[in-house]
């Protein structure tokens, strides 16, 4: 084992306990207070319709803590994800030959995705939705034993294995993460400024000069799905939308253009 393969293990297993520890402590507070108002609800009126404005401050940072959240999810555990399978897993895999426990951990991957989007494409109502509350428990529980299994199984291995230059994995792992990141941030074009009537003009401008496989993220204050059938009936296969977040405050849309 070489002292650089070591410190580069080290490195990889201190950004899993900073991202698992951001992503519990995110969790725990959002559970907290959705189970804190289920209770409420519960022991008041059973006809009380608890909307996310009934306790201003309370709902306020539920709804900041969702929209951390899912931005946690879609722009730090997604990208950190896909780097690790181009990336980590086919080395792993090359000398290790457990193409089970590399299949495991894609499985866990595709669960991660499949448990994002469905709370990415919920919009937030009410502070005691046991379904929202649990996907939330769900993600931040498989996070925490996908982490540990990465450490000890592949993290450790790649380490122990001398012929594998372990730094600049993750030189190319961070090269590529900062690509993905820098392409949602450099091409953001926020609309909630400008007056209605601009809206819908200045973003057809916008994806008129994109080129094939350019992408820009468009932020609204409310759900542009709207838009969506406007460019589903202009741009036939010619686009890909994928939201990154639904309210209740930002939605956020990854606008790709495609050929
Ligand atoms: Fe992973
Ligand atoms: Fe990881």
């Amino acid at each position: 084992m070489t002292l650089q393969n070591t410190e580069t293990a080290n490195k990889i297993k201190a950004h899993h306990l900073q991202m698992t520890s951001k992503l519990n402590g995110l969790v725990n507070e959002f559970i907290n207070i959705g189970v804190r108002d289920q209770s409420h609800t519960s022991s008041t009126s059973s006809c009380r319709d608890n909307e996310l404005t009934e306790q201003p401050e309370t709902a306020d940072r539920f709804s900041e803590l969702f929209e951390q959240i899912i931005e946690f999810l879609n722009c730090e555990l997604k990208p950190h994800a896909m780097a690790e399978e181009l990336y980590l897993y086919p080395i792993a895999d090359d000398f290790k030959r457990s193409s089970d426990l590399i299949s495991s951990m894609i499985d866990d991957h595709r669960q991660f995705e499949t448990l994002i989007e469905s709370l990415t494409t919920k919009t937030l109502k009410k502070q005691s939705d046991i379904v929202l509350l649990s996907t939330c428990y769900s993600i931040n529980k498989l996070f925490d034993l996908h982490a540990e299994k990465e450490n000890k199984y592949i993290v450790e291995a790649i380490s122990n294995n001398d012929s594998v230059d372990f730094a600049h994995v993750l030189n190319d792992m961070h090269d590529y993460i900062s690509n993905l990141n820098d392409k949602l941030t450099d091409n953001r074009l926020d609309v909630r400024t400008l007056a209605p009537a601009f809206r819908h003009e200045t973003i057809f401008n916008k994806f008129e000069e994109l080129q094939n496989g350019d992408l820009f993220v468009l932020i609204n204050d409310h759900d542009p799905k709207p838009l969506y059938y406007q460019f589903k009936a202009e741009y036939t296969d010619q686009f890909e939308w994928e939201y990154l977040m639904s309210g209740p405050s930002t939605w956020q849309v990854k606008i790709k253009k495609v050929g």
